[in-house]
């Protein structure tokens, strides 16, 4: 991630009212984090549907944190990238003191094993206590003891209060086949299905793979998506998010407005049908890293988690190896003000105490004839939309196993920059191509992390795992 971030990634560098940085308060520090939602999400998953407790996950992950591991090139970016982030506060800031110290990278050439005890210790905490011991235990206490100290807003019933939700996915079709998407607050299940309705109405395949004219379309229909991410998403217990912005009537409407030949304006939103009445229900109750996992029993697992942008807000519980996210910075600091991923929003996605911020993850299953073909998600802020839509239109419209879709070169529009992102592999041929459409071009070394499970040659079940960063899937 901040590798991307020196490529060119935009940074929010608003001052508000009081003069103070928002870009920064919303991604560094105490105040950038929200109340973490991975361990409660990942407690009742596992009660409800895992064959291993949590307490046995909890207790191999203390092993690793303990044994430690030699992090590779990627991690180690970040980790600079991270430390380098947060020199603007000086190196003697206790907010970061603990980042710091546990992320110190070693001298040139010298072996680093990244060894974590205090999280260690954590883990079999919580291995006894569960995620009670989290929310209401000595994590929470730690935590808010240490925000108060300095200026943190959360508070001991923010962590007692909160609740995973579990809401009904977003179902849509693409070409014959069963689309199942994350609903808001993320907007990824909804724009990946807008976008992919919006490209129903062209014949992609004609076209041709990553010829000019296929990679025209799909960032114009990106852009009119992301256009409506802006001013339409936000989470559906606070806010109005129209239903319609799925409809396929609207996504017609849509891609009739777009042009093969050039890109045409995108001044803002759509209006999708019924907007003030059709909308996704407010449920009452009852760093980002995808996994997708098929088992033996047929069980299609896509599982987006994140705590933003690399090492989160660099705050560090002291004494439990917990890094704090900067999910504020997912928030809307202010209308039109983009936040670290060049992101704007607005009134929908505006800060407000018990809101869930607006994300983009978009864990997806794709099922032709009500049996999966390809579990699919990414890390990369509002890159994993595009990815996964990249991803479904390989699998889709061209046929192409998980490894291959995986590989294939990619590319983003998120309305605002007005701007196409393009990896590099893609060559001046398509950038230049893409200016004589009208539209303006920024160079990216590689664009984001996919995983994928799916269906290969042959019907053989697939893991891939991104070949931009280190790892493989796995395939017993
Ligand atoms: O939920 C979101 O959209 C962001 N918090 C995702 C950030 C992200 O993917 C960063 N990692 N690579």
């Amino acid at each position: 991630m901040d590798g991307r971030r020196r490529r060119g990634w935009r940074r929010g560098t608003c001052t508000c009212a009081t003069g103070r940085w928002t870009g920064r308060l919303s991604q560094h520090g105490v105040l950038a984090a929200g109340v973490p939602g991975e361990l409660a999400a990942l407690a009742h998953v596992a009660a409800r549907h895992g064959r291993l407790p949590l307490s046995w996950s909890l207790e191999r992950a203390a092993r690793v944190a303990e044994k430690g591991f030699v992090p590779g090139r990627s991690y180690r970016g970040r980790v600079a990238g991270a430390l380098d982030e947060v020199s603007f506060a000086g190196p003697a800031a206790p907010e970061f003191e603990e980042f710091r110290r546990i992320w110190r990278l070693p001298s040139a050439g010298k072996r680093w094993v990244l060894r974590q005890p205090e999280l260690a210790m954590t883990y079999r905490r919580l291995a006894e206590g569960g995620a009670a011991e989290f929310y209401r235990g000595e994590v929470a206490r730690r935590a808010v003891e240490f925000m108060r100290a300095r200026g943190g807003l959360m508070r001991e019933p923010d962590w007692a209060g909160y609740e995973p939700r579990l809401r009904e996915p977003v179902r849509s079709t693409y070409r014959g086949h069963e689309v199942v998407g994350f609903p808001p607050p993320s907007s990824g299940g909804v724009h990946v299905a807008e976008i992919l309705n919006i490209l129903e109405a062209f014949d992609l395949k004609a076209m041709g793979e990553d010829t000019p004219e296929m990679v025209h379309v799909v960032v114009e229909a990106m852009r009119r998506a992301f256009a409506d991410r802006a001013r339409w998403l936000g989470d559906p217990d606070h806010v109005r998010v129209p239903r319609g912005l799925m409809d396929r009537g609207y996504a017609a409407g849509l891609a009739g407005g777009i042009d093969p030949a050039r890109a045409t304006p995108v001044d803002g939103a759509g209006q999708p049908p019924r907007a003030e009445e059709d909308v996704f229900e407010a449920e009452r109750w009852r760093h980002t890293t995808h996994f997708a996992a098929v088992d033996e029993a047929g069980n299609w697992v896509g599982c987006t988690a994140t705590v933003n942008t690399s090492f989160g807000s660099k705050v560090v519980v002291p004494g439990t190896g917990i890094v704090l996210n900067n999910e504020m910075d997912d928030f809307a600091a202010a209308p039109g003000v983009p936040n670290f991923f060049g992101l704007v929003g607005a009134e929908a996605n505006a800060v407000a105490g018990g809101k869930r911020p607006l994300s983009s993850m978009s864990p997806t299953v794709v099922l032709k004839d009500g049996r999966p073909l390809l579990v699919v998600g990414a890390a990369g802020g509002p890159t994993i939309i595009s990815q996964a839509v990249l991803a479904i239109v390989r699998a889709v419209d061209f046929g192409r196993p998980p490894g291959e879709a995986l590989r294939g070169r990619r590319f983003h529009h998120q309305w605002r920059p007005d701007e196409v992102l393009l990896e590099r592999s893609w060559g001046e041929g398509m950038a230049r191509a893409l200016r004589d459409r009208g539209h303006r071009v920024r160079w990216v070394d590689e664009l984001g992390a996919t995983q994928a499970v799916g269906l290969g040659r042959l019907g053989r079940l697939e893991a891939a795992s991104d070949p931009r960063v280190e790892g493989m899937g796995a395939t017993r």
